[in-house]
């Protein structure tokens, strides 16, 4: 079958878009119509080193055959069942994420933020099954970023996000991950539960440190609040781990994720501990598309990569490999200020706001993200080879002096 008719003239793309739909996106200013491993390609045939991964989803790369073969074949068999009937992919998809997690039983979602909000509503629903409705509130942190709807929202720091649709959900305090103090004072009796990303992406790529886990630790015992780790962007291998929150030693009730789990195909999940799983029941949450045969088909085929295809090994070296090279990078640069992160999760911190980067390096060819103003972030597909990693940041290393000039 004939793909539809669609135009690969950027101006006209641009022009269609800016005419239907709606305008919450500023768009970089190319149109990418084909992808191969880590590499993307463009309308106009210019090529570009993906050191961003569609904002670390497109964690087996781009035009997978594995992945391409297995969404065929299952879009041939059977795409969509609705979650009123059983099918064969849901249970195994679960199993392998219970195995790689110690959270026994899954709820899937199409997104991040649907993953964040089954955490949060999961999280009520505990205490209110046990006849205990006075902890409703939660607490988050600072530069934490849960999604968009509204509960996730609620549980999202910037007040950029915020303001416009404000009221959110009323019970949410926010403390500094800088102060573990402040963790223990905020969490108390009226606490349904903590969330917390355990390194924050879009606020900055940001490491929780092992005091604040240990204050996240103690507040629980000490309260019996719930942890909720949200690993939409740090889980499933991007830091070298199954979960960043076993690295640094948690025991969450309750997992958010998403993004590298379809390797492209919208998928997420809430992982669940059995003590929650206990306290939920039939009708309490659902979806339609949740976890359909298409989205489980890929999350099998990236979950049977990350754990028998040896592809945490490989974050792991290729991880190492990319934070000595960005710290040699950094230390080249006086413009640079910090690098953050873990495995194939980094940013790199400048003393200005580093907004003029990203189009400079689509200049030279390469892909990468601005966040929280001053951090550049890069989340490269989990496949990106050593030599792949060189070449990137060789391309870094000229935007960079093309943008700020000097060289120490
Ligand atoms: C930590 C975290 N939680 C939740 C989300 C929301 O995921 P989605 O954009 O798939 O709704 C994101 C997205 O960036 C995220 O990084």
């Amino acid at each position: 079958m004939s793909q539809p008719s669609v135009s690969s003239r950027l101006d006209e793309i641009r022009a269609l878009e800016a005419d239907h739909v709606l305008q919450t996106y500023r768009r970089n200013p190319v149109a990418l119509v084909r992808g191969e491993g880590v590499y993307l390609y463009d309308t106009e045939g210019t090529k570009y080193l993906d050191f961003l991964s569609g904002i670390g989803v497109s964690s087996l790369g781009h035009g997978h055959p594995g992945l391409a073969a297995a969404l065929a074949d299952q879009a041939g068999r059977l795409a969509h069942t609705s979650n009123l009937f059983f099918h064969p992919l849901q249970g195994q998809v679960a199993a392998r994420l219970a195995r790689l997690s110690g959270l026994p039983r899954a709820f899937f979602t199409n997104s991040g933020t649907e993953a964040v909000e089954a955490c949060l509503k999961f999280a009520r629903r505990y205490w209110h099954t046990q006849g205990i409705t006075t902890r409703t509130s939660y607490v988050a942190l600072d530069h934490g970023f849960g999604g968009r709807t509204m509960g996730s929202l609620s549980v999202t720091w910037d007040d950029h996000y915020r303001a416009p649709f404000k009221p959110l959900i009323g019970d949410v305090r926010f403390v500094s991950a800088e102060d573990p103090a402040a963790l223990l004072a905020a969490v108390d009796e009226t606490t349904a539960a903590i969330i917390a990303e355990p390194i924050q992406g879009e606020g900055g790529v940001r490491p929780l440190s092992p005091a604040f886990a240990d204050a996240i630790r103690q507040a629980c015992a000490a309260t019996g609040a719930l942890y909720i780790a949200d690993e939409v962007q740090s889980g499933l291998g991007r830091t070298g781990t199954p979960f960043h929150f076993q690295t640094l030693g948690l025991a969450p009730d309750l997992v958010s994720i998403g993004k590298a789990l379809g390797a492209g195909f919208p998928v997420g999940a809430a992982l669940i501990s059995e003590r929650v799983a206990n306290t939920i029941s039939y009708g309490d949450h659902g979806t339609t598309y949740g976890g359909n045969l298409l989205a489980c088909r890929a999350a099998l085929v990236y979950l049977e990569a990350l754990d028998e295809g040896g592809l945490l090994a490989h974050v792991r070296r290729a991880g190492a490999h990319f934070e000595a090279g960005l710290r040699a990078l950094a230390a080249r640069h006086p413009v640079a200020a910090d690098v953050r992160g873990a495995g194939l999760m980094w940013g790199l911190v400048l003393s200005v706001d580093a907004a003029p980067v990203v189009p400079a390096a689509l200049a030279r060819g390469l892909i990468v993200n601005r966040t929280n103003e001053r951090v550049i972030r890069m989340l490269p597909p989990l496949v990106i080879t050593e030599a792949e990693i060189d070449r990137g940041l060789a391309l870094l290393d000229e935007v960079l002096g093309d943008v700020f000039g000097s060289q120490a």
